[in-house]
């Protein structure tokens, strides 16, 4: 997978080969794209021109300011008596171990590694490059490390992931950005001549810009993701000479770290992937986070069908009203019941108690025992919630801890939904975090976790230390945290959260399998945000429910059937108050699961491929395919019923062309009496398929614009 020969180091991954050039004083990009045979005659003709003025034309792995090239750069390093240059020359490249660091995520399995090690001589500082490639997907790891074996501090401003420069000045980039309840809403731009910067400052990976990035020509795409849950900054840079910058790491604003000597720093790791187009790049990237990222104990595991109480019940709840809605929802089908917000402290609205993780015993019905008692009667496994990072300034921990809050001292601290952060990097605080959460687990003997985490940072205490690499010791703290509870609870299925899909990123999910993907449950509205999301994000890391019809934010109607569809799209939850439903919708949610269960394996971890329109831009869909391409499940949504308009149609995609597969229809309001047709894989994927009578068949609202769809299911049977 790796080799070092001539200078030249060549990394294969499945598909694709990397080749740098190290003949230089700075290791240059030669090739990046689709898998070479072995090379036999040399590849100078790859090099660079070189131009008078610098280094414009060049293809580094690395950049640092002053050295004739002032494009963004990925390294920027001060001398502790605040004078500024470097000058980092290739030392040598050899295989090497994958780098880790206490604390910090990273992928697991990597095949080979490489180490690209530079140094910068008069202050010796290091700089190690590493580039992993995996047995099964596309997907590279890629991290930069700098060692200071010098004499004296240096002050790092800048340390990026990745750097990789491209031929070429016309790509498109595209970034997943928005806010709560419309979080990864996708935007393609051209970068053209200029800098693009997609970046977040929240001290999270935010809602507001996803570290997910994708850039684009007529080849195929590359796409970019990172292990780290906070700050992050992306760049494209591209200059007149025909040259794409592009820098992916943790981001510089507000960061400076010392790096005495003998000290070391390790960005966390970029993913990159070069892929001859988005489904090809979604298929590596879920194999990378189903094989290397998701925690071992749960990588294929099949994911539960929960009953959330959020939706239901909001914080006015009592032990008699969970437990009746927890009956029915075991009747309905469902395995796990989630206790969401509500059930500590004096928790009857957001404005008091988070830090005070003991039980109300009015609506818990005497304690977080005696109610996971009644639950698991039920036949339920139990799940609770928790936002283990926050305080109330209403809460007893504020009262006996004000200094544990987050808040500059003599200031009035930012507030949001009521609450403040707690400083996590605060040693008795992360104990008390590891504690608390400890505590609502053994009482509780939860099976399920929900972390959510419903605000961003403000108002960055110093301790005694600079302010300014305070969000990277607060990334580095939850992770400390996460790793003790994790390793200490390894059964327990973590999910997280933030304010919906707030940090949906491979830090997160190194720890926690699955995340909350969005509050917002329209199912219009939901399908953007999960489809963008899947683009680099594997269904069972997704979590995806049924709520209640009209929607509590959006007040859209949607057929039940339409939502359940939206919502296998990921892992199948339900979040509304089952007594509230009508007979008919009882049946339908039993069949409904029952059903999911039966193909529960294929939805969460098959093939993921997204169906896009045919003529139509109303269309649109996703399907699931087993290994063998001998089974497949998904659904087709019409988003909008127009009058006048018709003739929807759609192909399948990812089958074997010549097999046989019989569809079954899985028709809204009479599927028991499915519809099936069969037909070869090259016609149901290359021809178009109609979806005759969607509109009458859905059990609609009267008068509403709504979202219709249909369920398939393909089985080879030739
Ligand atoms: C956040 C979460 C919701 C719910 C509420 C409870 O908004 O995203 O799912 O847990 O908090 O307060």
């Amino acid at each position: 997978m790796i080799s070092i020969r001539e200078n030249i180091v060549r990394l294969d991954t499945p598909n694709t080969t990397l080749l740098i050039d190290t003949d230089g004083e700075i290791p240059q990009y030669l090739y990046y794209g689709k898998r070479l045979p072995p090379l036999k005659d040399g590849c100078a003709f790859l090099r660079p021109e070189k131009e008078r003025t610098g280094a414009l034309l060049d293809r580094q792995i690395l950049s640092q300011f002053g050295r004739g090239d002032y494009r963004e750069s990925s390294l920027l390093l001060r001398d502790a008596d605040g004078s500024v240059a470097s000058r980092f020359v290739f030392r040598k490249a050899e295989t090497a171990e994958k780098p880790a660091a206490a604390n910090l995520p990273g992928a697991r399995d990597a095949a080979a590694t490489v180490k690209i090690q530079l140094c910068d001589q008069p202050s010796g500082i290091v700089c190690n490059v590493f580039y992993s490639a995996f047995e099964d997907t596309d997907a590279v790891a890629v991290s930069t490390e700098l060692l200071n074996e010098g004499e004296r501090p240096v002050l790092v401003g800048k340390l990026a992931s990745l750097q990789l420069d491209l031929n070429g000045n016309d790509y498109t980039v595209s970034t997943f950005d928005g806010s709560w309840a419309a979080e990864r809403i996708r935007h393609d731009r051209t970068v053209g001549n200029g800098l693009f910067v997609n970046q977040s400052k929240t001290g999270s990976s935010s809602a507001l810009h996803s570290p997910m990035f994708l850039v684009s020509d007529t080849e195929g795409v590359f796409g970019f993701n990172l292990v780290w849950s906070g700050n992050h900054k992306e760049t494209a840079e591209s200059n007149s000479f025909g040259v794409t910058r592009i820098i992916v790491g943790e981001s510089d604003f507000l960061y400076e770290v010392r790096l005495g000597p003998g000290e070391r720093l390790l960005s966390p790791e970029a993913v990159m992937c070069r892929a001859s187009g988005e489904e090809e790049l979604t298929k590596a990237m879920h194999a990378f986070v189903n094989a290397h990222i998701l925690p071992k104990r749960f990588s294929g595991v099949p994911r539960p069908v929960l009953f959330n109480s959020w939706e239901g019940t909001g914080f006015c709840f009592d032990a008699g009203k969970l437990v009746s809605m927890a009956r029915q929802a075991k009747a309905l089908g469902a395995e796990l019941f989630v206790v969401d917000d509500g059930w500590f402290g004096r928790r009857n609205d957001d404005a008091s108690s988070l830090g005070d993780w003991s039980a109300n015993p009015e609506k818990t019905g005497g304690g977080l025992e005696a109610l996971s008692a009644r639950i698991r009667e039920t036949g339920l496994r139990f799940g609770i919630w928790t936002e283990p990072e926050m305080i109330s300034e209403d809460s007893d921990l504020f009262r006996a801890h004000p200094e544990y809050a987050m808040a500059v001292p003599g200031r009035d601290p930012y507030r949001h939904r009521n609450q403040l952060m707690l400083d996590i990097t605060l040693p008795p605080v992360k104990e008390y975090i590891v504690r608390s959460v400890g505590d609502i687990i053994e009482k509780s003997g939860a099976d399920y976790v929900k972390w959510d985490y419903n605000r961003n940072m403000s108002d960055l205490p110093a301790n005694g230390r600079n302010a300014v690499h305070y969000f990277r010791r607060y990334i580095l703290s939850l992770y400390e945290i996460l790793a003790s509870l994790t390793k200490k609870y390894p059964d327990v299925l973590f999910e997280g959260c933030a304010a919906g899909g707030g940090r949906f990123d491979l830090g997160i999910l190194s720890f926690m399998p699955q995340i909350w993907t969005s509050d917002n449950t329209d199912a219009r509205e939901r399908l953007d945000i999960q489809f963008s999301t899947a683009l680099m994000f594997p269904q069972a890391a997704m979590g995806a429910h049924v709520s209640a019809s009209p929607n509590g934010f959006t007040r859209n109607s949607t057929p039940l059937e339409t939502r359940f569809n939206v919502a296998c799209g990921g892992n199948l939850g339900y979040e509304l108050d089952p007594e509230t439903l009508s007979i008919k919708d009882r049946r339908t949610i039993r069949a409904q699961i029952a059903f999911y269960k039966k193909y529960r394996a294929l939805f969460q971890f098959g093939t993921y491929y997204l169906l896009e329109r045919k003529h139509a831009s109303e269309i649109c869909g996703y399907l699931s395919v087993s290994p063998k391409k001998n089974a497949a499940v998904g659904s087709v949504f019409v988003r909008n019923k127009e009058t006048g308009k018709g003739n929807f149609r759609f192909s399948f995609k990812g089958l074997l062309p010549d097999a046989v597969y019989c569809v079954t229809e899985r028709r809204q309001s009479n599927y028991a009496s499915a519809h099936t047709f069969t037909a070869t894989g090259a016609l149901l994927m290359y021809g178009e398929i109609g979806l005759d009578g969607i509109f009458e068949d859905a059990d609609a609202p009267e008068n509403s614009n709504c979202i219709f769809s249909r369920m398939f299911v393909l089985k080879k049977i030739k």
